[in-house]
């Protein structure tokens, strides 16, 4: 028999400063109005520098646990998503320790803003194949500390935050279908870069000592991929699933930009009110983004049990991914 995959819980945490359209413009050349007509940002939430990306993590992890109705004794295992861990050798064992999760073991996923998706597939392998039951899924980022402030085209876009869900083996299978998909082709689209100064050791040896650089974009390019790639992703996991897109009840997009979302739900013939969008508050919070929506909308009652979700992830590598879930335990 095969063991089904639940969301048993969902929890969210973002930093208390918000930054918004007006006072970037003191910062850099740009309006409210540009940023808003071109995105539908209007606010994002910003890291102070003693904020931890475990903690944020950490935070978001405790209420999808108590959400779930269970304790953190109780997770077998913590798939933390991010691309802006805290240590460049990961950040999921601080999380696991700040939870107090004594049983569980944890690592990072980095598949920038697909890694909520990444992150949920691959949690769903460890609970299909019976090795654990109770899987702590964090996708969090701090993008702040990465980006240009002095680039109007990137810094305008990026928020922090972090959200979580607990995947749980169940009875009744609620991950209906789903599909992942790279392409380092496109990989100079969207970087982090590490920019290599080299140090001579001894005679003929010499080693890289550098730094990363700040996020560079082609936002066009980006733009192309994700209007094309999204909706098709989504077709695929559909398929996977026996189902097609007017049984939707929700789309939650990664939250990049209005016009990425109004274009990919047209795309694929789901109306307008279907679409769930909080990133006017948020901005993109990259691997945190699916998470912050799912969190929101079933707070406020709008998800319901029995509700069919797709969600879908996108971003740098270049990676894109959707999935189709049930919602319920
Ligand atoms: N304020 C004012 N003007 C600006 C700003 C700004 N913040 N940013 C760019 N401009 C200017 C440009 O300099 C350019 O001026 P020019 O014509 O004089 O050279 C003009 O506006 C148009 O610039 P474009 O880059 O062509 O603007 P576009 O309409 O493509 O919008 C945007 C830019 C919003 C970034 C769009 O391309 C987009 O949404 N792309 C997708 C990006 C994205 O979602 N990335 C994240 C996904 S992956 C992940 O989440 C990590």
């Amino acid at each position: 028999m095969t063991i089904g995959i639940a969301i048993a819980g969902c929890g969210a945490a973002v930093p208390s400063t918000s930054l918004n359209n007006h006072q970037l413009s003191q910062l850099v050349e740009t309006s409210d109005e540009w940023i808003s007509s071109r995105t539908g940002i209007r606010e994002r939430r910003i890291a102070a520098p003693d904020r931890s990306l475990a903690s944020l993590a950490t935070e978001a992890g405790e209420k999808a646990i108590a959400m779930a109705g269970l304790t953190a004794a109780d997770i077998d295992l913590i798939v933390l998503a991010t691309s802006t861990a805290d240590d460049l050798f990961g950040s999921a064992s601080q999380v696991q320790a700040q939870l107090g999760a004594t049983r569980a073991v944890a690592f990072d996923l980095t598949a920038a803003c697909s890694g909520f998706v990444f992150g949920l597939v691959t949690a769903s392998q460890f609970i299909r194949t019976g090795v654990y039951r109770n899987v702590l899924l964090v996708g969090a980022d701090i993008l702040s500390r990465w980006v240009d402030w002095d680039d109007r085209r990137t810094c305008v876009l990026f928020g922090d935050g972090a959200g979580a869900v607990v995947l749980q083996a169940s009875d009744r299978d609620r991950l209906l279908g789903f599909e992942m998909c790279s392409d380092g082709t496109q990989n100079g689209c969207l970087n982090v870069a590490y920019q290599s100064q080299p140090r001579p050791l001894i005679d003929n040896i010499t080693v890289a000592r550098g730094q990363y650089l700040p996020i560079i974009m082609s936002g066009q390019e980006v733009y192309k991929f994700a209007v094309k790639k999204v909706p098709e992703v989504v077709e695929k996991a559909l398929f996977r699933a026996n189902l097609t897109s007017d049984r939707l009840n929700w789309l939650l997009l990664h939250q990049a930009n209005q016009r990425i979302l109004d274009a990919v739900a047209k795309r694929l013939n789901i109306p307008d009110e279907k679409v769930l969008s909080n990133l006017g508050n948020y901005g993109n919070t990259s691997a945190a983004s699916i998470p912050l929506v799912l969190d929101e909308a079933v707070r406020q009652g709008k998800i319901q049990p029995g509700d069919l979700l797709a969600i879908s992830g996108f971003g740098a590598g270049l990676t894109w991914g959707a999935a189709i879930l049930e919602w319920g335990q």
